[in-house]
């Protein structure tokens, strides 16, 4: 009988395990997501009142000190993440990440909108024990005005962000598509 315990035990945890999973997901999306809408309208106002190129310290340093400002309030390890990076220093994915991403791709291939679109696991990282949280950035817009196909950018912003970015592969997005993700990994 000694067999049966452990089998037990583990049906008894598993409901717990998917409710953990759904309160850390709210609780997550309550504290992170504000950032995102944030974003999106400091860059509709830069791009409005000084041009594209001018705009480009939104998504260089605004968006990332928005998110290093929730780093410092929450503890958590909070990124964004792309499969085709303009800035591969900060914005390079682990493989956890490199699989959601390539996913993400496949579930709006298969009609899911991207709006939407997130996902949330309990990984063993060393040892421990960490919420791993996923949200999809769609190109809206304005996103294409520097993310868009690189002969439709505009002849500035292009000599900008060659000066700064040599290896740029974050060009060539059409609307609706998965720009890249913010992901957030939370000790547990
Ligand atoms: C004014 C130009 C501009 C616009 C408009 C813009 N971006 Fe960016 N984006 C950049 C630059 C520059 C970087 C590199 C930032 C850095 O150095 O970390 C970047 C980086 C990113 C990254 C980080 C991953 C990477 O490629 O390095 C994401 C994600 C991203 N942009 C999403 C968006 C989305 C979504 C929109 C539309 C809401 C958008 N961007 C609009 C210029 C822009």
């Amino acid at each position: 009988m000694k067999t049966f315990l452990p089998l037990t035990l583990l049906l008894a945890a598993l409901p717990a395990f998917a409710q953990d999973i759904a309160a850390l997901t709210a609780d997550t999306k309550k504290t992170v997501l504000p950032v995102v809408p944030k974003v999106v309208n400091a860059m509709q106002e830069a791009v409005a009142e000084k041009g594209v190129a001018g705009a480009i310290p939104v998504c260089k340093e605004q968006a990332p000190e928005l998110i290093k400002e929730k780093r410092k309030e929450t503890g958590w390890d909070i990124r964004r993440v792309s499969l085709k990076t303009r800035n591969a220093e900060r914005g390079t994915p682990d493989l956890w990440e490199v699989r959601q991403l390539a996913d993400f791709n496949i579930r709006a291939a298969n009609g899911e909108k991207i709006d939407t679109m997130e996902k949330s696991e309990i990984v063993t990282i060393d040892g421990k024990q960490v919420f791993r949280y996923m949200k999809a950035l769609p190109v809206g817009d304005v996103c294409l005005k520097c993310h868009g196909p690189a002969d439709s950018l505009d002849t500035g912003l292009k000599a900008k962000l060659a000066e700064s970015y040599p290896d740029d592969q974050a060009t060539g997005y059409s609307k609706g598509e998965i720009r890249g993700a913010l992901t957030v990994k939370r000790p547990l």
